[in-house]
């Protein structure tokens, strides 16, 4: 086939937004890996993803923004608190990055996480009441987007803030995953995580005279010790911390909810077996991953479906489509199953040594806020239109309306 003719990662075609996935099937089954002519290279099949992934010491992980020619002329790597901007783990090699995710894993244990469950139970149930009495509410609006942010802000023992200021600006910030900017919108990204430093700074100012027995304190204790992590890096672990912990699991309970919505038997199903809520959050996760997609620089040449992506290419790895490979899930991977047993092998939280470390909380908060919403509203229903994120990367809704009838 001439190269011209061949099907090219293209987010701009008409309906993508909606459902990505068609665009995603065709990549993987007739272009799985493309020398994209905008300048980087695309995986859509599930074992060169992994693969990448797990590629250790032959990737580096660089901020997008540095690729052109994506971006002509837009760089986050320049000005006023770059410093801080690149700091944080997700955009760090090692040593530095074992050194930073040794520091923020000591802090965010599994049992750690275990004993939020009350409080996250506490918080869906609220949620929830306030529904019942509504009747008709936005879904995002009412659970999918506080609960997460409560949790973390919670987590880091932060005090009541601006959350609509930093709704807005960790939304902006979140765009620098997308994989095409214009300069006006790398520029929007840039002000909003200076922003979003500085409150950060001053929360840190805050909790220095404020200590408690919290995950910001104990980071803050992290840097006291001597353990070599600056300022600069403080600041920017508490803002991945902050927007990571709430920016994707949004999308997994809306996405995940709406999944259901579409899905009347799968919806039956899980009202009557409860016990597949934990399986049943696995498969929302691969069904529409709420991160659709990451991405590396190769420090050395890789094999990737026969063809040598050379030094210095940037490469974008699509989770979203891997998560839709038939050799992986089989035949129906395009079906939303709850008791599907491949369900967990989906790549939505990464692989190797960046997975994501955030991913218990995010599986506990989906299957309190899922499993108690489903058996507590057996009559959940959509109730009008939905409106999607129209990102490319964290693919989500603004709005999922939704109607129940009080129940007890
Ligand atoms: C990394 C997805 C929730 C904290 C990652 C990565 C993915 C991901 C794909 C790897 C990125 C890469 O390899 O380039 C998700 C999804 C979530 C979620 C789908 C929810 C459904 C959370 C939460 C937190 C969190 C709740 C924390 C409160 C992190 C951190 C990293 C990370 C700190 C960086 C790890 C590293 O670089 O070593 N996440 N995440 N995530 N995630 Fe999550």
């Amino acid at each position: 086939m001439a190269e011209q003719e061949r099907v090219w990662f293209n987010p701009f075609l008409p309906g993508f937004f909606n459902d990505p996935y068609p665009h995603y099937k065709q990549l993987s089954e007739e272009h799985p890996v493309q020398d994209h002519p905008l300048g980087f290279w695309f995986l859509s099949r599930y074992d060169d993803v992994l693969a990448l992934l797990r590629a250790g010491q032959s990737v580096e992980i660089r901020n997008i923004s540095d690729v052109p020619p994506a971006h002509p002329g837009a760089t986050l790597d320049s000005g006023p608190g770059a410093a801080a901007l690149s700091a944080s783990m997700l955009d760090r090699d090692p040593p530095d990055h074992t050194r930073l995710r040794a520091l923020v894993t000591k802090v965010f244990t599994r049992r750690a996480i275990s004993a939020l469950e009350p409080r996250i139970t506490e918080l869906v149930d609220r949620a929830l009441d306030e529904m019942a009495e509504r009747g008709s509410s936005d879904l995002v609006e009412q659970l999918a987007f506080p609960l997460p942010f409560a949790v973390i802000s919670e987590m880091l023992g932060l005090p009541p803030v601006d959350n609509a200021r930093i709704r807005d600006l960790s939304g902006t910030l979140v765009r620098s995953l997308e994989p095409v900017a214009d300069e006006e919108t790398a520029q929007a990204i840039f002000s909003a995580a200076v922003e979003l430093q500085t409150l950060t700074r001053d929360l840190v100012a805050w909790k220095r005279a404020n200590p408690a027995d919290d995950l910001l304190t104990a980071l803050i204790a992290a840097e006291h010790e001597g353990q070599v992590l600056n300022e600069d890096e403080l600041v920017s672990q508490v803002v991945l911390l902050y927007v990571a912990g709430h920016e994707t699991t949004v999308n997994l309970i809306a996405n995940g909810t709406l999944a259901l919505l579409r899905n009347p038997d799968q919806h039956a199903l899980l009202r009557q077996r409860p016990d597949l809520t934990a399986n049943a959050v696995e498969e929302f996760l691969r069904y529409d991953s709420p991160v659709q997609q990451t991405r590396r620089i190769m420090i050395s040449p890789h094999e990737a479906g026969g063809l040598q992506i050379p030094r210095g290419a940037f490469v974008i790895a699509c989770l979203a489509a891997a998560n839709r490979d038939e050799k992986v899930f089989g035949p129906d991977a395009d079906k939303l199953r709850l008791d599907r047993k491949e369900a967990r092998h989906h790549l939505s939280f990464g692989g190797g040594p960046h997975h994501c470390l955030g991913a218990a909380l995010a599986r506990l908060e989906g299957q309190i806020a899922i499993g108690r919403m489903v058996q507590r509203f057996p009559d959940l229903a959509l109730d009008g239109e939905i409106e999607v994120n129209n990102r490319i990367n964290l693919r989500g809704l603004n709005k999922l309306p939704i109607k129940v009838h009080a129940t007890v």
